[in-house]
């Protein structure tokens, strides 16, 4: 990634505390941990989404939770906003839930006017990787611009830190921004 002073750089992200899939119980969601070290590579500014009403801490329960949501195309009620409009390049940092972005994620993207902006999307996920996301952002974000995105193993996140570092380093230096 190029320094230039000049851009306006956000990380918005969701990402789910509890019970998960390969990590066990965690205090900080696999896709927070990619975000922070996003912000500090870039000095951007960090905004979680944070639903309304919280999804169930246990695994099971939130996939039953997230399956019915994708299923209704549901638009749950998200608390606070930030000013999306006034940065050049938002990263957009999610979970792969049923190969798709957590249904919280679409309810912030819809609230804004993305157009100009250039987007990068990264995802935590267990195996489905982006699921061809990019399209899908792109949809939801017209006019913007969706730059290639990095997908990277929860655990990895969680566990193996300096490897997951590493990774956004190099997506961040190939992303020409
Ligand atoms: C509701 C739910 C659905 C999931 N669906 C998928 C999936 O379809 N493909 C996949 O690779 N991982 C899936 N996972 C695993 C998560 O993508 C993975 O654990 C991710 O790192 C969680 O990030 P977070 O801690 O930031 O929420 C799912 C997890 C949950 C809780």
């Amino acid at each position: 990634m190029k320094t230039d002073k000049k851009v306006k750089v956000l990380v918005v992200f969701f990402s789910h505390t509890g019970e998960n899939y390969a990590v066990g119980n965690n205090t900080k969601g696999n896709t927070h941990i990619v975000a922070e070290m996003i912000a500090e590579a870039t000095g951007g500014r960090l905004f979680e989404i944070v639903p309304e009403k919280a999804y169930p801490e246990t695994y099971q329960e939130c996939v039953e939770v997230a399956k019915q949501e994708k299923e209704r195309n549901a638009r749950p009620a998200v608390r606070g906003d930030i000013a999306a409009e006034e940065y050049d390049v938002v990263f957009l940092g999610y979970p792969n839930w049923w190969s798709d972005m957590p249904m919280a994620v679409y309810t912030f993207l819809e609230k804004h006017d993305w157009s100009g902006k250039t987007l990068l999307p990264f995802c935590t996920h267990e195996g489905s990787g982006l699921s061809g996301m990019e399209r899908k952002i792109a949809d939801a974000c017209k006019g913007a611009t969706v730059g290639r995105g990095l997908a990277l193993r929860g655990a990895t996140a969680q566990n193996k830190r300096d490897e997951a570092r590493k990774a956004v380093r190099s997506w961040l230096e190939r992303s020409d921004l």
